[in-house]
Order: C-alpha cells, then structure tokens, then sequence
C-alpha cells in the first residue's frame, strides 16, 4: 500500500529545520504484514527528544529512515500466526519490545532485549528485513516501529493492546514518555512515601517522571529546568519547589533546603550538566537516576572514592525498567483515575507536514509534547 511518512535522508543539518527541512514527507511503499507482524493505522504520534538526538545527528542511526517512536493506533490487519490481536483493536508502539527468550528477557529484564536491540541497529524488524520501499529503494525502520506515517507494520511485541476508551493523542505519549519516566520512579528507583526527589529536565519525560512521583507519595518534588515556564508547569503538576539550572548557586541552594540533598534525583534531560548537578544534589547514601540521553560520546568524570565513602548509587533507567504488559495497563488505569493527567502535557496538536517547526520548538523547549495527528 502507500503511505505519506516523514523519512530522514541526513543527520546533522543546521537549525531551523523549517528552513533545512531534515524530515521530508514523501508516499513511499509499504508491504502487508507477515508472519508474526501486524499492519498498524497510526492515530497519534508525539516529539520525542530522542527523534530530535538522531535529527542533529547525536546518535547514529540507519538511514535513510522513517522516524517516530511514540505513538498509537489501529491494528487494520495481523499476519500470520498473530491470534492474540485482531483488525479494530488499539495499541500503543513499544520502542523496546521483548522477545521472551534472550538472556535479558528471560533475567526478567524484558526492557533490555537483545534480540530486538541487533534488528534496531540495522534499521530492519525483529522478524527480520524491512517493510518500507521508495522508488524501489528500501527504507530503514527506526526502532522497528517508523511511527511517523499513516500506518506501520511491526512485529507483534512491538505493539501493546490498549481499552479504546483512552483518545489517541494521549495513549501515543504512553509509549515512550510515560514507560520512562515514571517507570523510572516505580520500577527504577522505587521511590518511597515521604521521600524526597528531584526531577531535572522537564520535557515529556521529566514531567511524566514528577506525576509518578506525585502518584508514589514522594514528599518533596524538587524540579529543576533551564526554562521558568517549564518550572511554573511543574509547580501546577505537583512540584514542591523549583530551581533554574542556570543559576550558579542552584546545587548549594538545594543542599542547604534539604538537610544536604535529596533521596533521589532524576536526570531527565540528557545533558552531562544536568546529570552533574543531578549527582551534586543527591544527599550521602542516596540514588541518581538518570533517563536522559546525552550524546553517544559525552562521558561524565565521577569522584571515584566519593562514591564509595558516601555509599551513592547511580541507576541507568531505560525505558523505566518497565514490563511492558504489566505497567502500561496499570498507568493507563492511573490517567483514567486522573492520577496520572498526561493530558497536560500535551502542548499541542500539529499535522504530519509540520513535523520540522515542531521539532524546532522542542529543540527550542518551548513546548512539552506535541502529537502529530493522522
Ligand atoms: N531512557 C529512555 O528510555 C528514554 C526514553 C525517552 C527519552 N529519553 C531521553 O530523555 C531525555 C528527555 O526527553 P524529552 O523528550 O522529555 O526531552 P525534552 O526536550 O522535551 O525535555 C528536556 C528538558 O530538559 C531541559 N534542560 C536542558 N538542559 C538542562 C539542564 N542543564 N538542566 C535541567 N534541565 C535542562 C530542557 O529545557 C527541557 O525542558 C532525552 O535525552 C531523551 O533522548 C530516554
Ligand atoms: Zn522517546
Ligand atoms: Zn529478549
């Protein structure tokens, strides 16, 4: 069949991208499902700071590719051996499914897969190859799931089943957003009644990361960002208190209204700085946790023997540690309860072709998630 999708040809073209113009929406070809995969009709998609990594060239990836990774929809067909899904059911794309038998998967680590990890890095599926032509020329999956179109085809574990009750342009956020940033707080952390964190980074992620802690009984939410209107958005999401990163006097200020630091610090904004100041928050004994993706090659200098005589633990957080079928129904459950207003997050509504200027307003941080509707 065709599709309209948004393929990325070159890493790394300057800013604006209205003006550069690095995603370009071409109808390429994209064959049915096959055995084991499923035919997806994409209702939503959000801007993922991690698509954002791959434009500016950040992170390597296959190319040239159909991005997207946050995202729901429709499953219009399933390919064989597929008896669990059926055309009409609604899903949300899961960017690291699990295969069930790797070492990973069967340490009861499901978001850690290897299998799925080899076919990411190659731009195919985990059923192996590639569904996407244009003019004949195979088109990488970013992945495994190219979310920015009008339909995918995916392996099946790349897509979770979800109530059709939840609007599409919530539940897309749900895949990436929300499994990491409050996976990381369930799952990761295990944030305790009372404790106190602090959130630093205050995108879709960050702040799905705040209203878990909310959710978790966290005391004290302390969250940081670069951007004041992303600071008074925290405070209105349950935020105790909030600091400017950019103020020089921001770590010590923290220490001294938190009896020298906080419980657990959340790196969600994928910077070395915010991850440094994340570690200079954190109180003797405690835990940083980080979700955030720097750049493949930035590496942070850590004071070895202060790790060890303060007892620290620092936690890598990958798609919050999450099993996919138990917790994406249980966070689902949370927003219907309007425990979890993933709604506010949502900055706005914007069509396929204006994939470029949003991700020149998130690159910008004006803006938290915006959600491509089909
Ligand atoms: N671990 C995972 O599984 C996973 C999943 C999704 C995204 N990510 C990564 O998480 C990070 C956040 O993603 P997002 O989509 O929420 O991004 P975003 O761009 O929406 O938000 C990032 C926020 O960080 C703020 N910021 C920048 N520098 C800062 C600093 N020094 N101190 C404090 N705040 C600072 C920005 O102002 C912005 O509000 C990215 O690196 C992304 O690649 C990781
Ligand atoms: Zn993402
Ligand atoms: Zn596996």
């Amino acid at each position: 069949m065709k599709v309209k999708g948004a393929v990325l040809y070159e890493q790394g073209l300057p800013r604006p991208y209205a003006k550069s113009q690095p995603l370009k929406i071409e109808t390429l070809d994209l064959e049915g499902p096959r055995a084991g995969e499923v035919l997806v009709k994409v209702g939503a998609a959000g801007l993922c700071h991690s698509d954002l990594s791959t434009i500016e060239g950040l992170r390597p990836r296959v190319l040239p590719s159909v991005v997207g990774h946050e995202g729901a929809g429709i499953v219009a067909e399933v390919g064989a051996g597929v008896t669990d899904l059926a055309p009409g059911d609604h899903v949300v794309f899961i960017f690291a499914p699990s295969c069930g038998s790797c070492r990973q998967c069967v340490s009861q680590r499901p978001n850690l897969c290897t299998t799925y990890t080899a076919a990411k890095a190659k731009g195919d599926l985990a059923t192996g190859g590639r569904r996407l032509k244009l003019n004949g020329k195979e088109i990488a999956h970013y992945s495994g799931l190219s979310c920015f179109a009008e339909y995918a085809v995916v392996t099946r574990n790349s897509v979770q089943k979800i109530g059709k009750d939840i609007p599409m342009h919530d539940a897309a956020l749900f895949g990436c957003a929300v499994v990491t940033g409050v996976g990381a707080v369930v799952n990761t952390a295990q944030v305790k009644p009372g404790e106190c964190v602090a959130v630093l980074g205050l995108g879709g992620v960050g702040l799905s990361c705040l209203l878990g802690a909310v959710v978790a009984g966290a005391g004290r939410i302390i969250a940081i960002d670069v951007s004041d209107d992303k600071l008074a958005l925290a405070r209105q999401l349950g935020a105790t208190e909030t600091y400017n990163a950019r103020d020089p006097g921001c770590a010590e200020a923290i220490r001294a209204a938190t009896d020298g630091g906080v419980d657990i610090a959340f790196e969600m904004a994928g910077t070395i700085k915010a991850m440094e100041l994340a570690y200079a928050i954190t109180v003797r004994g405690g835990q940083t946790v980080t979700a955030g993706l720097s750049p493949i090659a930035a590496h942070m200098p850590l004071p070895q023997s202060n790790l060890v005589s303060e007892g620290r633990r620092i936690k890598g957080s990958y798609m919050g540690d999450c099993v996919i079928s138990r917790d994406v129904p249980r966070y689902l459950q949370l927003y219907r309860d309007r425990k979890l207003p993933i709604d506010r997050l949502r900055s706005a509504s914007i069509r396929l072709e204006e994939v470029n200027e949003g991700f020149d307003r998130l690159a910008e941080a004006q803006v938290v998630r915006q959600v491509i509707v089909f």
